[in-house]
């Protein structure tokens, strides 16, 4: 259990202008790719991390079996709307993915977009992803990262001490991140230069 009442107010007070800041021109770029990721999702149960307000669920294949977490209480409220508008079964739960309340290797896939940049310890939360997985399940990825090329690695450096004031870091390394939870990483797919990418991993039988 933890107790992060510090990420929770952050995300909270997010919340509110959240739309307003992605759902323009950056959510509509990322049609294509994140519809590509989660044209894997298969038909077992899938857990979905961090559902924000709910963006990414237009992009979900109808007719799956998702349980979706957060741990903003206030994201998942404005979710609620497109929650009911999926066509297939969707449930949401307060809950941070650093301590998940799911028996281990209970889901057949994890799905993530825009959440290891944002997660204070990723590794903890990417080990919970490995734990609730079965073996052999997959864990796809949509986030954006650090840079190793310059100009671009010094000015996401540069800019996380006050991005992460407000939101994500700019500068996480979360190919290594997950690698390091004990996944096999089997496609790095870069979508914007190296900064944002899908990752796909799966947990070792
Ligand atoms: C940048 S938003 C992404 C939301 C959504 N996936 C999207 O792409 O629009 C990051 C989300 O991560 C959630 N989050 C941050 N830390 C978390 C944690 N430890 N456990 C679960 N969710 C977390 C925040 O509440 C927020 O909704």
């Amino acid at each position: 259990m933890i107790a992060d009442g510090h990420t929770r107010r952050k995300w909270d007070r997010a919340a509110a202008r959240y739309d307003f800041m992605v759902a323009g021109g950056q959510e509509r770029r990322w049609t294509l790719p994140k519809r590509a990721l989660f044209s894997t999702m298969g038909t077992g149960p899938i857990l979905f991390v961090a559902l924000g307000t709910g963006l990414d669920i237009p992009h979900f294949p109808a007719d799956r079996d998702i349980t979706a977490i957060d741990i903003s209480p206030a994201m998942l409220e404005r979710a609620a709307p497109r929650v009911a508008a999926y066509p297939g079964r969707l449930r949401t739960a307060v809950m941070d993915v650093r301590a998940l309340d799911f028996p281990d290797a209970h889901f057949d896939q994890v799905f993530t977009a825009c959440t290891f940049c944002s997660v204070p310890d990723p590794v903890r939360g990417l080990r919970e992803l490995f734990r609730v997985l079965r073996p052999g399940g997959t864990l796809g990825m949509f986030e954006h990262t650090g840079s190793r090329y310059f100009p671009f690695k010094y000015l996401l450096d540069a800019m996380t001490p006050l991005s992460r004031l407000v939101g994500p870091d700019l500068n996480r390394d979360t190919v290594s991140n997950v690698m390091r939870a004990g996944f096999d990483v089997f496609e790095v797919r870069p979508v914007f230069l190296d900064i944002v990418k899908t990752i796909r991993a799966r947990k070792p039988l």
